[in-house]
Formats: C-alpha cells, sequence, structure tokens
C-alpha cells in the first residue's frame, strides 16, 4: 500500500494513530511534521466507496477535509509526479512531499484553499481549479487561481509556479489499498491556511453551516464529487 511510503517518513503513524499529538513524532520531522487527521475514506454522493479507477483523469475532483467547511481539490495526473519532492513554507521551514498514489503513482490531492488570499471552492463560484489546457495566463497542467493568477504545479507537490502565492498549496496525504481500489485521506502536510482560514470567513460559514459546525472534524467519510457538481461557477482565466 501507497500509505506504506507516508508511513515510512512518519515512524509511529498508524491508522489508530491519526490523531496523535505532534510530541509523537521523531525529532528529524520537527520543523515540518505531516499532521495526522482522521483516517477517512472517499465516497460518492450515495454514500459508496470511490474506486479509483473510476475516477476520470485531469479532471477536477473535490472533497471536504479535515474540516466539514474545508474543501480539497483531486486530481488523477497523466504526467509523472516527482515523488518525495522537498517543498518550502513561507516561514522557510522545508517538508518532504510523498508524491502521488495509485498504480500508476499520480493521484493527487491538496487543500484548495489558495495560499495568496485563501480563495476557495464554494457552492456558488471557484476561482480555484486544475487547468488542463493552456491559457493567455498560465501554461497548462497546473493548479490556477484565477483571483490572482498563482499558479501552482500539481505534479510537484503544488509548488508555486508563478503569481503572489508566497507558498505552496498544502498538501493532502492520501492512501490508496489496491485490494478495493479505495482512497482514503490521511492528514496533510506543509502550510495549512485553516486558522486564518476560519477567522476570514467566520460569518459566511458560520450562515451556510450552522454556528461552530464549520469546524466539525471530518470523520470515517467525505463525498468526492467533480467541482463541476459541487460549484455553479468555475472561473476560467
Ligand atoms: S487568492 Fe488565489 S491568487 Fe490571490
Amino acid at each position: 500500500m501507497e500509505r506504506r511510503r507516508f508511513l515510512s517518513g512518519c515512524a509511529g503513524f498508524s491508522g489508530s494513530a491519526a490523531l496523535a499529538s505532534l510530541a509523537d513524532w521523531p525529532q528529524a520531522w520537527a520543523q515540518a511534521a505531516p499532521r495526522p487527521y482522521a483516517r477517512t475514506r472517499l465516497v460518492d454522493v450515495h454514500g459508496r466507496p470511490i474506486r479509483l479507477d473510476a475516477l476520470a483523469a485531469e479532471t477536477n475532483y473535490v472533497f471536504q477535509y479535515p474540516y466539514a467547511a474545508t474543501p480539497c481539490l483531486l486530481v488523477k495526473l497523466k504526467r509523472p509526479v516527482v515523488a518525495d519532492a522537498s517543498l518550502k513554507r513561507e516561514d522557510g521551514t522545508t517538508y518532504a512531499w510523498q508524491g502521488g498514489v495509485g498504480r500508476e503513482r499520480n493521484t493527487v490531492a491538496f487543500s484548495a484553499i489558495c495560499a495568496h488570499k485563501l480563495a476557495y471552492p464554494t457552492r456558488e463560484v471557484s476561482f480555484i481549479r486544475y487547468q488542463r489546457e493552456q491559457s493567455a495566463t498560465s501554461g497548462g497542467n497546473v493548479i490556477h487561481c484565477c483571483a490572482d493568477h498563482s499558479v501552482y504545479d500539481p505534479a510537484e507537490g503544488a509548488r508555486v509556479v508563478s503569481g503572489p502565492a508566497p507558498q505552496p498549496l498544502a498538501a493532502i496525504l492520501l492512501e490508496h489499498d489496491p485490494r478495493e481500489d479505495a482512497l482514503y485521506a490521511l492528514g496533510t502536510v506543509g502550510a495549512e491556511q485553516f486558522d486564518a482560514f476560519f477567522d476570514k470567513y467566520k460569518l459566511r460559514l458560520a450562515l451556510e453551516y450552522g454556528e461552530g459546525r464549520a469546524r466539525a472534524a471530518v470523520q470515517a467519510v467525505s463525498v468526492l464529487r467533480e467541482l463541476a457538481n459541487y460549484c455553479r461557477t468555475t472561473i476560467q482565466c
């Protein structure tokens, strides 16, 4: 299982220890450790487990993780992914990104909260999405936030290619179970924007989810759906 690749860099991590405290992590990871959250299976809108083989390549999928209101983008790329890429956060600390999962190790997921000014996909509109085609403002095969044109490379851990974003998107750590062709989210690595996100959108999230519910932890399952079925308008640029 691909999970072993993640675990091999995180001695002491196990499914039952998904909520282990950072104090349990080895010293070597002290500055930029992966952060475990619930081991969450991705399912469709009917609650049926997602099979990775059934996902379309180079298509935007979205799911909520690790909180009820924090969206992530998942893409099955068609090009090779750089495994164990070394990335840098705005605060200067570095971290390793596991790469993709699946037979071809090309399925990746990132927080969809832009590292610039926290644009994110809502039910009404998304400024950020995986962009397969080249456009006037960026090359293809990138994650592009049209709000201010931050461009990220999903094959290299969402490192910043161009634009004002000061750091990569936080990566979602995935596990693929080949016996069932199942996908799980396990945690994050990189610079989370969650505190700033909940602070900036406090009122909107309270109206949308109910007071205090936006930050409810996602647990056993999270629904994966195409971005086109999640939000009414995806801005192209
Ligand atoms: S919020 Fe995404 S580029 Fe500014």
